[in-house]
């Protein structure tokens, strides 16, 4: 090494002098903006370990000066919205159920709360948007079979349907064939007036013959024109809209072996606050009644 600097012929650049079978390196040094950065971000990191929990230990690890901890941060976020959850529930349950649907706030809270519930605990049945099956009611439209108002909508989800509930729904259509109260014949009458009732393409004669069937075993729960009736959780049968289905055959087979649609009461099983919301969340779908 010698103290004069040598400048390389072909680049014109310094050299370092050091050289290797005959290659000699050049000196580039780093760019000045680039070593201010390096050096601004060695300080930074100082600096940071002094605040900010950094360092690794054997059982914790060095707090910072700022005992900063995004785990205790969590923990506090989810206190404070249980806590926010928990004053909602609580209003939510000391408000009417009017009051509840006057409120926006409230309103919102009980949406989002009975969503989440009817996702959890009724979809299995009824389906992810309430729009049903067969044997499993649209909760969308405005056709109620026990009744749409906010507060038989919350005895329905209370105390459910045909279960061991002593407050549940109850009423049972007769198995017209399977209890022989009808023969066959009588049942393939009925069957062409209730798809007669609807404006369906049914068999005049026979439709004529079971209109007087329709009278004497059905009008008493289904209505004298078919209207249906909630005491009984009847079907209105002069609609379009079937529960279990409006074809020839599935009525027949109704009317034959009769259906006992079963829901569960929820009283038990959720607490009162979602209940409540579940009422409301049903309600807003579009069909509630006032
Ligand atoms: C095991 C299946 C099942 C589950 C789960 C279920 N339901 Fe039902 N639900 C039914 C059946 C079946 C009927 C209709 C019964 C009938 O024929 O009257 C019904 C009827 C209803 C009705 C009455 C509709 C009307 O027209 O009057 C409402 C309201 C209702 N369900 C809401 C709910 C809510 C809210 C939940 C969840 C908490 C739920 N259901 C969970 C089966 C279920
Ligand atoms: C004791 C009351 C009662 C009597 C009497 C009765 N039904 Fe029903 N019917 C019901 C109920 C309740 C349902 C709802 C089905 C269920 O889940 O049990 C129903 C359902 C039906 C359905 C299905 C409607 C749909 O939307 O899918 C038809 C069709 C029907 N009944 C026809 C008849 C006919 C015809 C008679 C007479 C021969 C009759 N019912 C007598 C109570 C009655």
């Amino acid at each position: 090494m010698t103290d004069q600097k040598e400048i390389d012929d072909h680049s014109g650049v310094e050299t370092t002098q050091h050289v290797w079978d005959g290659i000699k390196e050049l000196n580039n040094p780093l760019p000045r903006w680039w070593l201010w950065i390096f050096y601004a971000t060695v300080i930074w990191s100082v600096i940071y370990w002094i605040f900010m929990p950094a360092w690794p230990l054997v059982s914790s690890y060095t707090p910072g000066l700022r005992g900063h901890s995004d785990r205790a941060n969590v923990a506090q976020d989810l206190v404070e919205m249980y806590a926010e959850r928990a004053a909602y529930a609580v209003r939510l349950n000391e408000a009417s159920l009017e009051q509840i649907r006057s409120t926006p706030e409230l309103l919102e809270f009980a949406i989002a709360a009975g969503d989440a519930a009817f996702g959890e605990n009724c979809a299995p049945c009824h389906g992810r948007g309430a729009q049903g099956a067969p044997g499993y009611p649209n909760l969308n439209d405005d056709i109620w079979l026990w009744g749409g108002s906010l507060d038989e909508i919350a005895y329905t989800i209370r105390y459910g349907i045909r279960n061991e509930n002593t407050s549940s729904h109850f009423s049972q259509m007769p198995a017209y064939g399977a209890d022989g109260i009808l023969t066959q014949t009588e049942i393939d009458d009925v069957t062409e007036y209730v798809i007669s009732l609807s404006g369906g393409d049914a068999n005049a004669a026979m439709a004529r013959r079971g209109a007087g069937i329709y009278a004497e075993q059905c009008a008493a729960c289904h209505g004298p024109t078919g209207g249906g009736d909630r005491l009984f959780g009847a079907p209105n049968l002069a609609d379009r809209e079937w529960l279990y289905g409006g074809d020839r055959e599935t009525i027949r087979a109704t009317i034959a072996d009769s259906r006992f649609g079963v829901m569960p009461p929820w009283e038990d099983r959720l607490d009162p606050a979602t209940l409540r919301a579940l009422a409301v969340w049903v309600h807003e779908r579009g069909g509630g009644e006032d």
